[in-house]
Formats: C-alpha cells, sequence, structure tokens
C-alpha cells in the first residue's frame, strides 16, 4: 500500500477529492495533509476524514527556502510518505527538495502544460483567444511546472468566459483527473491519462 501524503495552501478540494479516491482496491492511502498556511480550510476538510495534517507556516523563514523545506522535509518524515501529491500548494521549491522527491511528487497546474506554466493561466488562456483550456498533471523536477506530464484534461473556453467561471469549469476536471493519474501512478503505470 503506498502512503501519500499531501500539500496543501487553502481550501483543498484537489485533496478532498484525492483522499476521497483512495479507498476500497486502491493501491494508496492519505497518510498525511500538510499546509504552509496556518488555518487552511483544507485542514479541516482533512482531519474531518481522518486524515493526520501538519502545518509548517513558510512566513517566518522569510526568504531562506531551505530552512522552510527543512522542517517540511521533517513534518514528511514522520509520515514516511512514498508519493507526495501538491494539491494548490502555493510555494516554489528547491531543486534541492524537487530532487530529493524526484519521481516521487506529482502537481496539478490549471493549464494545459507546456502552455501558460506559472500563474493566472485562465485569464491568459483567455486574453490569447484559446478555443480550449484545462488541467495538467505532471511529475515536479526543478523545472516550475514543468516535469513529464502524466495527465490532461480538456475543457472548452466558452464566449464571455471570466478567469473564474472558466476556473471553475477546469476545477471539476481537476477533481476528475489528479485521483484518475494518482490510481495509474501508485500502480506504477505512468501511461498518460486524457480526459475527457
Ligand atoms: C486550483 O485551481 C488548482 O488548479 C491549483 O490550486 C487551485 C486551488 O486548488 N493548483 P484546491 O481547491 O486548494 O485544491
Amino acid at each position: 500500500m503506498k502512503r501519500v501524503a499531501i500539500l496543501i495552501s487553502g481550501g483543498g478540494s484537489n485533496m478532498v477529492a484525492l483522499v476521497d479516491s483512495m479507498t476500497g482496491d486502491h493501491p494508496a492511502r492519505p497518510v498525511l495533509v500538510l499546509s504552509n498556511v496556518p488555518g487552511a480550510g483544507g485542514l479541516e476538510r482533512a482531519a474531518e476524514r481522518g486524515i493526520a495534517t501538519a502545518v509548517v507556516d513558510h512566513r517566518p523563514f522569510g526568504t531562506d527556502r531551505e530552512a522552510f523545506e527543512a522542517r517540511l522535509t521533517g513534518a514528511l518524515e514522520t509520515a514516511r510518505p512514498d508519493i507526495i501529491c501538491l494539491a494548490g500548494f502555493m510555494r516554489i521549491l528547491t531543486p534541492a527538495f524537487t530532487g530529493r522527491w524526484s519521481g516521487r511528487m506529482l502537481n496539478i497546474h490549471p493549464s494545459l502544460l507546456p502552455k501558460y506554466p506559472g500563474l493566472h493561466t485562465h485569464a491568459r488562456a483567455i486574453a490569447a483567444g484559446d478555443a480550449d483550456a484545462g488541467c495538467s498533471v505532471h511529475e515536479v523536477t526543478a523545472e516550475l511546472d514543468g516535469g513529464p506530464v502524466l495527465g490532461q484534461a480538456r475543457v472548452p473556453v466558452m464566449p464571455g468566459d471570466t478567469p473564474e467561471t472558466l476556473a471553475a469549469r477546469v476545477l471539476v476536471q481537476e477533481h476528475a483527473l489528479y485521483p484518475a493519474v494518482l490510481r495509474r501512478f501508485a500502480m506504477g503505470d505512468r501511461t498518460p491519462v486524457h480526459l475527457p
């Protein structure tokens, strides 16, 4: 049984989808939900599901990313995860940290990578006049939003879409895509998932 730690910064809707998918014959189980933001809504949702939670507040560390990540690593090691899922986790990780978890850490990004790495992805897709938008699950490497893509879900951009309406449409697909990719990944299967 693979042990999965999930890192969040906010409401944790992707974390909830992942946790709720790890049942029955699923080869993985959640062992920790960790937030860099004290009081993040996802912490309560994880606790309601009986999942151990932890907080490593990044603010006391200022720009000292290595010191923050040392604390992060300490909190993670207690849970002995086999896989780390970044789910709405809004901190940039150093190559030292991504290297330590190389091949075992996933992230969901709200664009059809390699398009629109970084922030404001939906506004950028709308501004570009793209017909489609979506989300990607990728392995985390030293390159921000740059690792091998393990799955994508595509949605149409509708006339009159705002970043908010598009984000809501994409989020529904995130909640289908991430669990589907994690299930395969936990079985050692890197065949990409494509939705629909
Ligand atoms: C989502 O838009 C996701 O694409 C991004 O973080 C946002 C919030 O995710 N990674 P969640 O509801 O906290 O899972």
